[in-house]
């Protein structure tokens, strides 16, 4: 126990001394990895659960009181398909990637993985083990791979055809 907190104090302050910024009150799980951590900025009273794996050749965004559940990943990279002739393994990412961003007061479940270029909506909430490759509104609640809203936290239905039971 006394151990693991100091594992984790050890882990914050190393990334502390390598992120682009990061506010206060920052919590990070035990076997976290964070890949190009001076492209990653972390507001304020962040909390990202064990095993949070980050790897982005461009900017990572997260916002204030964002909450990460254990495992989370977020891959901002892709190989370039673009040339059959190069092999994958040395076919470099695609020129200017988006940044993926995660808005004030989002939680993302346990096992998510998200993908380059995605926003997650402010207070948007990311069900468990869900693969989000496009946009999440503020205040949605979505599930699934591919993710899609369930419903909004607002009570608003959800638009038609995003993937929702009954749409
Ligand atoms: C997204 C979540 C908050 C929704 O909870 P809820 O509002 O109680 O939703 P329900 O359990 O009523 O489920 C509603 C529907 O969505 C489905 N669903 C719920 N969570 C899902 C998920 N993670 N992936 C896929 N489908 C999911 C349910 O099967 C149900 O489908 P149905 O209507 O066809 O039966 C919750 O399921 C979840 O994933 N929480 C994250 C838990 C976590 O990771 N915690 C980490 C510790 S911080």
């Amino acid at each position: 126990m006394l151990i693991g907190t100091i594992m984790r104090g050890a882990l914050v302050l190393y990334y502390r001394m390598r992120l682009g910024k990061v506010g206060r009150n920052f919590r990070l799980g035990l076997g976290s990895t964070i890949l190009n951590p001076s492209q990653v900025s972390i507001g304020d009273d962040v909390y990202l659960g064990p095993g949070t794996f980050m790897t982005s050749p461009t900017a990572v965004v997260i916002g204030d009181r964002v909450m990460f559940g254990p495992q989370v990943m977020l891959i901002g990279g892709d190989h370039d398909l673009s040339n059959s002739e190069v092999p994958l393994r040395f076919a470099p990412p695609p020129p200017n990637p988006p940044p993926i961003v995660i808005e004030d007061d989002a939680w993302i479940g346990s096992r998510v993985t998200i993908l380059k270029g995605v926003r997650i909506g402010r207070g948007a909430v990311v069900g468990a083990a869900s693969l989000v490759t496009k946009d999440i509104p503020p205040m949605a609640i979505a599930v699934g791979n591919p993710c899609r809203v369930l419903r909004y936290r607002t009570g608003v239905a959800p638009a038609h055809g995003s993937g929702a039971p009954g749409s």
